[in-house]
């Protein structure tokens, strides 16, 4: 079976080299793997929680589509799409969003963290907090629920996000599975601090419904690439290295940051946990690796191995940089590719979306009016009925019989089937009130409740 891999950037600000190892590389790695169909795309809804410079939106969109491209991507073989250009994303955004229990958000490491600093700070503890970031994970759900996906390639800081997704499609898996014919039964969340799995999780066979439980590809080694002070690389600690922003100089300028201890040249230096090292790992051979650790334990000087680094990271990125200058001067080319992209990935989220919609009730017309008779048919079919018949006594006679075939009301014996007829007639119109002074007795074990409530059907369908 062709697995799905499925890969989204935020789009705010230019990429650094971090982006690149840890999502852009690795993805596009997997998109050439065979049996692997793969889906990229510029999170812009996302960008619209974390940035409100509308034009440092666009600018970040059309950056990190050239980017893409120029790091290999080829539009032939996967799906490469803006977010905001398929619709079904957000309108399947709101029917997650309606199953997702508020506490399970509450959680989320983005929210939580600025909730954290609010506090630390003395401020109210949603200050500034928007409901975008709050739903963030929900959105990003949708993002991997629409196409499917079965592996998503993130970072470390990402994988809470894909757990958070898979519980959501469990949910809704188990909500409106096919083969859950009481699913209604089953709405009701999990309380805080309960899992779904601990709830009543669906079995496994039933979690394929509707969607796809994703997983998350972390790339252990190098996931998350330091920056320049040791850190993870990140913007908002701006101690990153930029990936073609500055060109070649500005990837030097950035290598020369990088802190490092103070050992002279010469002096024996230990390369583990040196920011420079790990980086390095990221773009060199096994062979390579080993070669650089040793130089440094032999005496290497900083200055020197950070030339190498340059080199190293060069070599790899000077051909995509000048690809990616080449597409910036033609936006009008990236904007028909990611139109073709919206085109192809909608055929997929379209159906996938409908079928949603279908589940949780949002329903044509016809097709709701064709169920309807279909329950009226079955409302029918289980009301207790009158039954005229004559005796062998020559009398006329009536009988209430329940859909089980219970006999409910016995009539006394009639000179005319007319009488009989009146009668059945009276309490069908007025129900147990007639019962005092219909010439009637109650079956066999049947009480009055049960009578009572067999009439009112009965008065209720004739209404109806
Ligand atoms: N939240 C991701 C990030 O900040 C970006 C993203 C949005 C994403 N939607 C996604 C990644 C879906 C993978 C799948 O890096």
């Amino acid at each position: 079976m062709t697995q799905r891999v499925l890969t989204g950037i935020t789009t705010t600000g230019t990429l650094h080299l971090g982006n690149y190892v840890g999502a852009i590389r690795p993805a596009i790695a997997a998109s050439r793997e065979a049996g692997v169909e793969s889906f990229f795309f510029m999170a812009d809804y996302h960008a619209l929680i974390k940035c409100d410079e509308p034009e440092r939106i666009n600018r970040s969109r059309l950056e990190i589509a050239a980017v893409w491209l120029a790091a290999g991507l080829d539009t032939s073989r996967v799906t490469f799409y803006r977010q905001s250009d398929i619709p079904e994303i957000p309108e399947l955004t709101w029917l997650l969003t309606c199953i997702t229990s508020k506490g399970q958000m509450n959680r989320a490491h983005a929210y939580k963290a600025a909730v954290d600093a609010n506090v630390a700070a003395g401020e109210d503890p949603d200050a500034g907090i928007t409901m975008g970031l709050y739903s963030y994970p929900i959105l990003m759900a949708a993002d991997i629920l629409i196409f499917n996906a079965h592996r998503v390639p993130v970072g470390k800081d990402q994988v809470q996000h894909i757990e958070m997704a898979r519980d959501v499609a469990q949910r809704f898996n188990h909500q409106f599975g096919k083969r859950r014919p009481h699913a209604d039964a089953q709405r009701r969340l999990p309380p805080e601090g309960v899992s779904d799995q601990a709830w009543g999780g669906p079995a496994p066979d039933q979690s394929e419904e509707f969607f796809v439980l994703p997983e998350a590809n972390v790339e252990e080694d190098v996931a998350l690439l330091p920056g320049l002070d040791g850190r993870k690389m990140s913007k908002s600690y701006d101690n990153s290295i930029p990936l073609f922003e500055g060109g070649s100089k500005g990837l030097k300028d950035a290598i020369a940051r990088i802190v490092t201890d103070s050992r002279l040249p010469g002096e024996p230096k230990e390369p583990e946990g040196q920011a420079l090292v790990t980086i390095y790992d990221a773009f060199a051979t096994p062979q390579q690796r080993a070669d650089f650790r040793a130089a440094l334990r032999a005496g290497l000087a900083w200055g020197e191995a950070k030339q190498q680094l340059f080199e190293l990271i060069e070599a790899e990125i000077a051909p995509m940089r000048a690809r990616y200058e080449a597409l910036m001067a033609h936006p009008e080319r990236i904007e028909e590719i990611l139109q073709q992209g919206a085109e192809k990935a909608r055929t997929i989220a379209g159906p996938l979306l409908a079928r949603a919609r279908e589940a949780v009730g949002l329903r044509r017309f016809n097709a709701v009016a064709a169920q309807v008779v279909d329950t009226a048919k079955a409302a029918k079919a289980a009301l207790p009925v009158f039954k005229q018949y004559r005796e062998a006594d020559g009398q006329f006679y009536f009988k209430l019989v329940s859909a089980e075939g219970q006999v409910l009301l016995q009539s006394a014996a009639f000179a005319g089937g007319r009488d009989a007829g009146q009668w059945v007639a009276r309490l069908k119109r007025e129900g147990a009130a007639a019962l005092a002074e219909a010439p009637v007795q109650r079956g066999e074990g049947v009480d009055e409740a049960a009578l009572s409530a067999a009439l009112l059907a009965l008065q209720a369908a004739d209404a109806a």
